[in-house]
């Protein structure tokens, strides 16, 4: 499978440019499960997208319902992402990564997420690490912490959050104390994805909490030295199958060969990287918002009320429409953020635009159909109310609702010069 996305690599190469929407202009009607996009996908993006669809539907979607309830992790399915070369989407080749782009992985996000979007987490965690390593690691760093996590052989953590700061980043209070040639770790992170199973990862710390944000530092670190712990797994309303712990930090000392960037540097790169992580969870919510979609319409078509089918009622209708209509919007803001990154333009209003419309186009997305499935939506012999739970967490994780609203305001006052 790794193979299939070197071939759809080398394809893009010969045709770069000739299809894409972005750089062509070219308009057309896409094959997008019946659905008109606006957007024609280079050769490379359509293979990809076939590719990562076809797993999803075979791999992904079967399995999410158990692994949900069992709180499982699905470890089969993310050996598979790892073969699909989707666990490092936009890493170099010559680090082992797939070598493609932020357009990539956003598709491969998406398709994966439409299958279980508690799979695409574990995806979007691991390519967030890789990205801040792969720009702000030296050499060394880059053959420790990201030639090993590129496969699926190791995943990788992002610890930024603390029990008593996930918004306010600047201010961590997990301490970073110089001693010798490195530093000495303690504090607490919290709702750190992948922790339970991953191999290491990114910790974010204060060398001074006086400095506020100037103090932090990203420190790269496995996951088995002493004093690295994993402590309470959250019990979850959605995305169960996908592990979220506290990391506990008491005396972990780290080499300064380990910090990532300069030390102080950390927010910025937590930042930086956080741009791309929207795009990756806008893309996962477009995927569960699809696949919504998707079930309210064959249900609508298949179920009879008032001797017809109720796709034929205007009310149910103008749910559909509505619900497609964002579905579309959020692609396009999900893709155009991702091309902004592809070509080197600044991303952080598009991504932030990016997650919050497509976040909360899912929840609407989920909602609306358990609406038109009525009773069988509220059961969960069908999917709906695991759309929904799953949903919910893309409103809050790599910044809430209210922080996207934040950035874009800021950036667009910016723009009018109006600070
Ligand atoms: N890129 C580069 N630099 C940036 C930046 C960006 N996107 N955003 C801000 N900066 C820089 C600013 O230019 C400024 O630089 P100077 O010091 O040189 O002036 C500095 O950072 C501070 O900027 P602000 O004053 O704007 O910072 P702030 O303290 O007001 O915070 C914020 C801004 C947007 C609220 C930010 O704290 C934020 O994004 N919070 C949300 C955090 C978040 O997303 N957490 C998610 C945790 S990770 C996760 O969920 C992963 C998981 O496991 C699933």
């Amino acid at each position: 499978m790794q193979q299939l996305i070197g071939v759809a690599r080398r394809l893009g190469q010969r045709s770069a440019g000739a299809w894409s929407w972005a750089r062509g202009g070219v308009t057309v009607t896409g094959g997008n499960r019946g659905i008109a996009c606006l957007a024609a996908l280079s050769e490379t993006h359509q293979i990809l997208q076939k590719t990562c669809r076809d797993f999803a539907n075979a791999e992904l979607a079967p399995r999410a319902r158990h692994h949900d309830r069992e709180e499982l992790y699905p470890a089969e399915q993310v050996r598979r992402l790892g073969e699909l070369g989707l666990l490092s989407v936009a890493v170099k080749e010559e680090y082992g990564g797939s070598g493609l782009d932020y357009q990539a992985y956003a598709i491969g996000m998406e398709e994966v997420a439409r299958g279980d979007a508690a799979v695409s987490i574990v995806m979007g965690v691991n390519n967030l690490f890789l990205g801040a390593v792969q720009q702000h690691g030296t050499e060394k760093q880059k053959q420790d912490f990201l030639v090993p996590y590129t496969q699926g052989e190791h995943i990788a953590f992002y610890a930024l959050s603390e029990p008593g700061n996930g918004s306010d980043a600047g201010a961590a209070s997990t301490t970073a104390k110089q001693e010798g040639d490195g530093y000495l770790l303690n504090g607490t992170k919290a709702w750190i994805s992948n922790s339970k199973e991953a191999s290491g990862g990114l910790v974010f710390a204060t060398v001074d909490k006086a400095l506020k944000h100037k103090g932090i530092t990203a420190f790269l670190t496995p996951k088995d030295v002493e004093g690295l712990s994993i402590a309470k797994k959250e019990s979850k309303m959605g995305m169960r199958a996908s592990s979220t712990c506290q990391v506990v930090l008491e005396d972990v000392q780290v080499p300064s060969s380990r910090v990532l960037g300069a030390p102080g540097d950390g927010f910025k790169i937590a930042m930086q990287s956080l741009d791309c992580g929207r795009i990756g969870i806008a893309a996962q919510a477009t995927g569960i918002a699809q696949a919504a979609l998707e079930l309210a319409v064959d249900y609508s078509q298949k179920r009879i009320a008032f001797g017809k089918q109720l796709s034929r009622m205007q009310l149910i209708q103008q749910k559909l429409a509505e619900m497609a209509t964002r579905v579309e919007t959020s692609r396009l803001l999900t893709w155009r953020a991702a091309w902004l990154k592809d070509n080197g333009m600044p991303i952080t209003k598009e991504a932030a635009m990016a997650k919050l419309h497509a976040s909360e186009a899912a929840t609407y997305c989920a909602h609306q159909c358990i609406q038109v499935l009525g009773g069988m939506g509220y059961t969960t012999d069908l999917p709906a109310e695991l759309y929904y739970r799953n949903a919910r967490v893309t409103e809050i994780y790599e910044g809430t609702s209210e922080i996207q609203r934040i950035v874009i305001a800021n950036a667009v006052l910016r723009e009018f010069g109006r600070e």
